[in-house]
């Protein structure tokens, strides 16, 4: 050990002694190394990970220990639910309940429930704020239950930002120093979160990724985190974006490009000259869209703009300089990587993505292209678009983009121009610091003026709480009116921000406002005006489009350390309906039988054991690009749902969202494969309809399911590429485990859904099936060869005729074998608290 200051190290020098030169490793390689280094204890974490990764044996698996979680509300709420769960069961059992606590420092950010209900006016924050609280009452107060009787669980309650801007303005600190095995240490941070987009603290030098819940809290629960040591692509940035182009537009071009390249399963870091030129929220915006890109991190690594950045926020930005310059991992060399892709920043252009991916960038000046019908409504005509919304950690956290939609708001007020009316205009910023700088600049007032009120800090429209549409308009879009969204967010599957709208495009805050202006989507900019004037004058938006000069001269006031200092004191607070609230139950949750929202799940009960595939019926066949929000949608809860009839038959009016029951499995239950936009090839109806064998009966996939379950009769679904595609969402795997599925054939998986599938002892398996040309009513046999990781499937399928395939199980590390075999990976956790 070396030290620093007061604090030890474990310094990557002494590695050399043992033979392994790991100078020239990526930056995000070396981080690991440490980890394994400082966390050796011979029993979890051992001498023969320690090579892998000081090896940089890519394909091999190893272990290690991330050094902090984060979780959001809407996957934080089950995650803490099971672990309340664990509670009560030990309880049961007649051991201590106090056994179950987070052993690693755990963050929850509450940002994912408020909805945008109120807009344009001064009074949307506080009354979205109330109703937010009126709703979601019961997870509250288990929250707050959770916040007291856990220790080395920090919530921050709601109005206080989203998760990774918190994340980024606050909670990372790069370089953490905490008691070690009795003595002060040093060591970087690795961050693993219950969110995808996790991945924007590695714009701060913060290795971060997101992970499914469920290995969130087994890891919490003190087990390593297994994974396969990554190839890393370094992408080399040169060259500097031009007047007129957006961090916005920067990430949606690196998105586009390493889509297409193929990083997913891959750690991607950047580097090169244009470096420099990449403020800390500019990375964190690029680093944000790492999933959407396929990345597992979009790493950058801590070099001076990290350390400016740090003192702007108010943190210590010499302990993080010192110990990177002596470890090693201070930006300098460029390091080997597995493979490299150059991007010239002065190719970025003006540009959106859409209408249902975030790698279909469209150039601003194509957006005239899109081909719209000609219908009109009472209210829209095609083309219109009816919601444009400031949203999403992704843009919200960087001041380039804010300002400069401050700025074009200022000058299209100035010429006199306004939203158009049937726009629904609102603005979420992932933290108040965007309040404080924008009141400073004095910009708040143009955005208001066309209707960009702030309606709440938190995710709003960004997870499909874009709340209701204007009832004309909505009339209009039930009528087939093609309508839009422009928004700042990531991402904009379908049905995701609105199942009624024909498309999302995903823009900078800039944009949104000028669309808004415009009030439709597929205007030539160049050459029709964003507006006219009071005098009939056209007005075009390059006469109002912000100049890089006009937003620098701003940037010094939203990176001012007073903002920080202030905000840090309050972020656990909360405000009086928080401090309101009250806590009910002690070491174990008072579990109220009424609750619709906290509801004790099963998992300890049914029986856990694996086994062998026999006569399985086809759930469902699905095509490419399922994704998790298709398996288990966040969104409304329709009318006349199972779901909603299983709420209405307890007496609950409100039937919320998905999301905000997820504390509630007889709800996510219901709502598996509820989505509209779910297309299942076995019956000709949208929206979570399958067909039940031999008798043929067309039902919902839960009837179906639970019609199945009741027969003894075991499920697979078949699916085409990408399988899982979108987020962390560990619902979509416990869904498919309650609904009795076995095994998911797929040809391709997600990296983030594959492991929670595995996790909830579901296996994927990876197959091309295509050529069998499926009917649905044919019997299903797994057999795996053998019961080790990545092993080959035989697969049966038994119908008119029988036909024989090969897979690959997907169960890819030894542990994640454990999972499957005591049935899921909460059961493998659960066991080892009672024997401990
Ligand atoms: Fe929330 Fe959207 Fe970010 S859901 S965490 S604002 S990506």
């Amino acid at each position: 050990k070396s030290k620093i200051g007061n604090a030890y190290y474990y310094p990557l020098s002494q590695l050399k002694e043992m033979g392994f030169n790991v100078e020239k490793y990526p930056y995000s390689i070396k981080i690991l190394i440490e980890n394994v280094l400082r966390n050796l204890d011979g029993e979890k974490i051992t001498e023969e990970d320690l090579e892998v990764i000081a090896g940089w044996k890519t394909g091999k698996d190893f272990a290690f220990s991330p050094t902090r979680v984060i979780m959001q509300d809407y996957t934080g709420v089950p995650l803490l639910v099971d672990l309340a769960a664990m509670r009560s069961e030990l309880q049961r059992r007649g051991k201590d309940p106090s056994r179950v606590n987070p052993r690693l420092p755990s963050d929850l950010v509450i940002d994912h429930s408020v909805q945008v209900d109120y807009f344009g006016t001064e009074y949307s924050l506080s009354l979205n704020m109330k109703t937010e609280f009126e709703r979601n009452k019961e997870r509250y107060k288990f929250l707050k239950w959770a916040q007291g009787a856990f220790s080395n669980l920090r919530i921050v309650p709601p109005g206080n930002g989203i998760i990774h801007q918190v994340n980024l303005e606050f909670l990372s600190k790069v370089v953490d120093l905490r008691e070690h095995n009795g003595v002060l240490t040093a060591f970087p941070e690795i961050v693993i979160g219950t969110d995808s987009h996790t991945t924007m603290a590695d714009g701060i030098g913060v290795l971060a990724w997101g992970v499914g819940g469920l290995e969130a809290e087994a890891v919490m629960l003190g087990e390593p985190y297994y994974m396969t040591v990554p190839e890393v692509v370094g992408v080399r940035l040169t060259g500097e974006v031009r007047e007129g182009v957006t961090p916005t537009d920067v990430v949606l071009y690196i998105t586009e490009t390493l889509r297409r390249k193929g990083v997913v399963g891959k750690f991607v870091e950047f580097f090169g000259p244009a470096l420099s030129h990449l403020s800390v929220p500019d990375r964190a915006t690029i680093g944000n869209m790492a999933p959407e890109y396929g990345a597992t991190v979009g790493y950058f690594p801590i070099d001076e703009a990290t350390l400016n950045y740090l003192r702007a926020t108010d943190r210590d930005a010499e302990i993080v300089g010192e110990y990177a310059k002596a470890q090693g991992i201070f930006y300098g060399i460029e390091p080997n990587y597995s493979e490299m892709v150059n991007i010239n920043l002065s190719d970025v252009e003006p540009s959106l993505a859409g209408p249902r991916n975030p790698d279909e960038r469209v150039p601003l000046k194509k957006m005239a292209e899109i081909k719209t019908g000609n219908k009109r409504g009472k209210k829209i005509a095609d083309g219109s678009v009816v919601l444009a919304s400031i949203t999403s950690c992704t843009n919200t956290s960087n001041p380039t983009v804010m300002l400069g939609a401050g700025i074009l708001a200022r000058k299209a007020v100035a010429m006199g121009l306004r939203s158009m009316n049937y726009v629904k205009t609102s603005m979420a910023p992932g933290s108040p610091i965007v309040v404080k700088y924008l009141n400073e600049a004095g910009l708040t007032p143009y955005l208001e003026a066309l209707g960009f009120h702030v309606v709440g800090f938190g995710c709003t429209t960004c997870i499909g709480n874009a709340g209701p549409l204007p009832s004309d308009v909505e009339e209009d879009l039930k009528q087939g009116i093609e309508g839009y969204a422009v928004i700042s967010g990531n991402r904009n599957f379908e049905g995701r921000i609105n199942p009624l709208l024909k498309g999302t495009y995903l823009a900078s805050p800039i944009l949104v406002v000028a669309y808004a202006l415009a009030g439709r989507i597929n205007i030539n900019f160049e050459t029709e005006p964003v507006g006219v004037d009071p005098n009939g004058r056209p007005v075009f938006l390059r006469d109002i489009w912000p100049t890089m000069k006009e937003i620098s001269s701003y940037i010094t006031l939203a990176l001012n350390p007073k903002f920080y200092s202030e905000q840090k004191g309050r972020i656990f607070e909360g405000d009086e309906n928080w401090k309101l609230l009250p806590v009910e139950g002690g070491l174990t949750f008072a579990w109220d039988p009424k609750s619709t929202y906290i509801v004790e799940p099963p998992w300890f009960k049914e029986s856990s054991e694996f086994k062998e595939i026999r006569n399985a019926r086809i759930l469902m066949v699905l095509g490419d690009k399922v994704t998790t929000d298709h398996i288990s949608p966040a969104g409304p809860i329709a009318k006349d749902s199972d779901a909603a009839k299983y709420l209405e038959e307890r007496g609950t009016k409100e039937l919320n969202t998905y999301g905000a029951r997820r504390g509630n499995h007889e709800v996510m239950l219901r709502g598996g494969f509820a989505n509209p936009k779910v297309k299942n090839l076995l019956v000709n109806k949208e929206g979570g309809f399958t067909v039940h064998y031999p008798d043929g009966t067309v039902d919902t996939v839960y009837r179906v399911a639970m019609r199945y379950k009741s027969e003894g009769v075991p499920l697979v679904i078949f699916a085409g590429k990408q399988y899982g595609t979108g987020s962390s969402r560990d619902w979509a795997a416990k869904v498919t485990a309650l609904l009795g599925v076995k095994a998911v054939i797929a040809e391709s998986f997600e990296r983030i859904h594959r492991s929670n599938l595995v996790a909830m002892g579901v296996i994927p398996i990876e197959a091309d099936w295509k050529s069998l040309n499926l009917k649905g009513n044919e019997v299903v046999d797994v057999e795996l060869d053998e019961m080790k990781p990545r092993t080959t499937v035989t697969i049966k399928i038994r119908g008119e005729s029988e036909r024989t395939i090969k897979g690959i199980a997907r169960i890819d590390t030894r542990t994640e074998l454990e999972y499957v075999k005591h049935g899921n990976i909460l059961n493998y956790v659960f066991k080892r608290l009672v024997q401990d």
